[in-house]
């Protein structure tokens, strides 16, 4: 198989999937050279390199989903969640994340993006939104390359709900702003089905012989 028939491949196999659990198909270090292969290889504005990877496996990733699971019967005991969404709705929900077997978190450390908003300041109103793109781009090639290691995995958004908390439990600079969570486990069910609007209204090519 070309290379290019690998990449597209892996971008067709990376779905969203809900139920996963917790058999591992690899090794951590896999997923650890993932992981730092991310990091030193997907690309920002001006490299400033502000996006920051947390992993979170096994135990620790239980511990996430149990925090989660803590800050929404906090909202629930002020009134802010009504107890039958967090019964029926929210806490399903978490106790399926719960069941995966770990959870990448995404991060953009500010401090690494201020000083190019005062070096370059014609692009000062662009480096926000770049860094969310190139975290974004982070979050595409692990969800991918999760998958071709054997992974199912979602994204999810509990941000900024839990970043204090969070922060707290692994000693992660406050300053960091949390923007997705990858949760990542093994595949206990395929993904759902995708409808896919016509590529003509998406794509135009020009110049095509
Ligand atoms: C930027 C972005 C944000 C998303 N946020 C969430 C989310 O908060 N919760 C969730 O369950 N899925 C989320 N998703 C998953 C999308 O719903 C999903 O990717 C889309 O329906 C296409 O399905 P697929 O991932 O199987 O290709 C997000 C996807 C993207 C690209």
């Amino acid at each position: 198989m070309s290379t290019t028939d690998a990449l597209v491949q892996a971008a067709q196999s990376r779905r969203t999937i809900y139920k996963l659990g917790k058999n591992s198909p690899v090794a951590d270090s896999k997923i650890e050279e993932l992981v730092n292969a991310a990091i030193l290889n997907v690309p920002s504005s001006f490299n400033t390199q502000s996006t920051r990877l947390v992993v979170l496996l096994r135990e620790e990733h239980d511990n996430l989903w149990d925090i989660t699971i803590e800050t929404f019967k906090g909202l629930v005991a002020t009134g802010a969640v009504p107890e039958e969404v967090f019964q029926k709705q929210t806490l399903p929900k978490l106790q399926g994340f719960k069941a995966a077997y770990g959870t990448i978190l995404f991060y953009e450390d500010p401090a690494h993006i201020k000083p190019f908003q005062e070096k370059f300041a014609t692009y000062k109103a662009h480096f926000e939104p770049w860094a969310e793109h190139s975290n974004a781009m982070h979050q595409y090639f692990l969800w991918t390359g999760l998958e071709t290691l054997g992974f199912g995995a979602n994204l999810q958004h509990y941000n900024p709900l839990i970043d204090a908390p969070v922060a707290q439990k692994w000693n992660i600079p406050t300053e960091w702003r949390l923007i997705s969570q990858l949760v990542f486990g093994s595949p206990e069910a395929a993904a759902g089905e995708k409808a896919q609007k016509p590529i003509e209204e998406r794509v135009k090519i020009f110049g095509k012989q």
